[in-house]
């Protein structure tokens, strides 16, 4: 059964949907079967691997609302990539949160549509909006780990707290395993100051902190222009080898979570 990773961080811009696509691409490289959940309203990773979010008749959202009516099978679509599935979205599951809310058991909505299908692969992950809301909360219910990336600059330290807070009451109220890892992205290897946050974070979370750091680079902009992940774009280059490193690194991680069931 999958091993399930949500991406999340309520900062914007902090590379959540680029770690979802270079991680997912790097694992599937390996043979490993792999499905993304595009759970942003906005579609980044649906438009990274290069579809029309409106194109599709049904997306995550409708498994969301109703898996029984729409189940999540009906609505995962292969990429470009082999190995690489993909469950996409569009504008609709903005509208998922005012639905959902006040209904009974609001927070598992993702949990039960991921299901039995979760036998079908070996990692999910899911790309997080930049908030906190219904979406993210059912991503945290239904994840063995939350990844959070994390930029290496002064103010992106500051939402941790809030979300570090999310993540133990989730633990509190029905999701007792959940873990949490941290990835240093955009590093700006150039800066006194970006070196210092590496070093902080290690300090404040020395055993969840993942020891690949991403680096800031051109090349990531480039690959989403050509609507394809970095490991095949530029599949030598530092950054997808640093994403297939992180990759070494999640497939350890998995271990500990399937050690544990
Ligand atoms: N290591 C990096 N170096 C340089 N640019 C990067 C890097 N990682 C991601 N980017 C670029 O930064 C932008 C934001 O990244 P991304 O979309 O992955 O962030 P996000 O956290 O998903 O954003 P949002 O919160 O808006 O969904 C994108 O244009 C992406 O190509
Ligand atoms: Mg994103």
């Amino acid at each position: 059964m999958a091993v399930v990773y949500s991406v999340t961080n309520q900062k914007g811009g902090v590379g959540k949907t680029t770690t979802c696509l270079c991680l997912g691409s790097a694992l599937a490289e390996q043979g490993y079967r792999i499905l993304l959940v595009d759970f942003d309203p906005q579609a980044g990773l649906t438009v990274s691997l290069g579809n029309e979010p409106e194109s599709f008749s049904k997306t995550i959202y409708d498994s969301l609302i109703d898996c029984e009516q729409n189940p999540l099978k009906d609505v995962i679509v292969d990429t470009k990539v082999k190995n690489l599935f993909l469950a996409p979205s569009n504008l609709d599951l903005a509208g998922a949160e005012g639905e959902l809310i006040g209904e009974i058991g609001w927070d598992r909505n993702l949990k039960d549509a991921l299901g039995e299908i979760k036998n079908n692969f070996d990692f999910v992950f899911i790309d997080c909006p930049p908030s906190l809301g219904v979406l993210t909360t059912n991503a945290l219910i239904c994840a063995d780990t939350a990844i959070i990336p994390v930029q290496t600059e002064y103010l992106a330290l500051r939402g941790l707290k809030q979300l570090s807070d999310i993540i133990v009451k989730v633990r509190k109220k029905g999701n007792p395993e959940l873990r949490k890892r941290i990835l240093r992205t955009m590093h700006n290897t150039r800066t006194l100051h970006s070196r210092e946050v590496v070093e902080e974070l290690e300090k404040i979370f020395p055993d969840e902190v993942f020891k690949t750091i991403i680096k800031r680079t051109v090349k990531f902009a480039d690959a989403t222009l050509a609507g394809m992940p970095i490991i095949q774009y530029a599949s030598t280059s530092e950054a997808s080898e640093a994403y297939r490193n992180l990759a070494r690194e999640v497939i350890e991680d998995a271990a500990k979570t399937i050690s544990k069931r």
